[in-house]
């Protein structure tokens, strides 16, 4: 028995998926919480951070905040439109870039967002894509890797913000073999008229933006390596984490 029961709006009885405490997450980002699905070692639910409410951001914005809906302060459920919306217009194509979505769920959390975890060839949760960076530096594979993801991404002309090193997960086949980049986070138009949605023209131009800035976070993050400045707060996963729950994690040698 993996829930707690609930009652949802109607007073029918629902089953909450119990993902244990905050510290049983894997990861935290600025916003939400990530835990490992119950059932499921290929997926994850992300739920809000108690800290980062819809409800505080609001107010955080001051009277622009009270323009806009409560509704569009929530990254879950602005996440999960996306995710639909992005499966209705561009198809199965766009997983190439992007988690699958199997919606939301009710959680001991809040309201949950369950996707595909992404995981490398070892079982080990990907690293971000500036972890990747941070220790490996700039090869030709990262180099080559992010000229391939550049093109697709304005030939496909997915909607996303500013795409972030820490939103970004590196999947390998091997050791040394890196299959995929894929972007868990910050998807979607941040434009007041977000017209990429009409036009795949747009769509392109904006996309072909995004993936050109990568090159230049890419440098700028190792040059904070090279005079030994701050990492940040984000996007920085232990080996102990990466490998929670595999069987086959390697021995630490230090
Ligand atoms: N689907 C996923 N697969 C692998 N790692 C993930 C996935 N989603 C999130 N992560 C990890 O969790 C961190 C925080 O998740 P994120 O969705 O960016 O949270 P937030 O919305 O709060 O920024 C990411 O930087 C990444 O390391
Ligand atoms: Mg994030």
């Amino acid at each position: 028995m993996y829930g707690t029961t609930g009652v949802d709006k109607s007073g029918a009885a629902m089953q909450k998926l119990d993902l244990g405490s905050e510290a049983d997450s894997f990861a935290q980002g600025g916003n939400r919480l990530c835990f490992f699905h119950p059932m499921d070692a290929g997926k994850c639910v992300k739920t809000l951070r108690k800290d980062r409410s819809p409800e505080l951001k609001q107010k955080e914005k001051g009277i622009k905040g009270w323009l806009k809906p409560l509704s569009s302060f929530d990254d879950n459920q602005q996440e999960y439109s996306t995710f639909l919306r992005i499966a209705d217009i561009y198809g199965p194509q766009a997983l190439q870039f992007i988690p699958r979505c199997y919606g939301m769920v009710a959680t001991n959390h809040g309201p949950g967002l369950v996707t595909d975890l992404v995981r490398d060839f070892d079982g080990a949760i990907s690293m971000t894509l500036k972890q990747y960076v941070w220790i490996h530096g700039n090869t030709p594979r990262v180099k080559n890797c992010i000229a391939a993801f550049q093109q697709a991404w304005e030939t496909i002309g997915l909607p996303s913000r500013n795409l972030l090193l820490h939103n970004i997960v590196v999947q390998l086949t091997a050791e040394d073999t890196i299959q995929r980049l894929v972007v868990i986070d910050g998807l979607g138009w941040a434009d007041v008229l977000p017209f990429g949605w009409w036009s795949r023209t747009l769509a392109r131009a904006k996309a072909a933006r995004k993936a050109e800035r990568l090159t230049e976070a890419i440098e700028a993050l190792l040059e904070i390596k090279r005079t030994n400045g701050d990492w940040g707060y984000h996007g920085w996963m232990e080996p102990a984490q990466r490998y929670a729950g595999v069987s086959t994690a390697p021995v630490a040698t230090s």
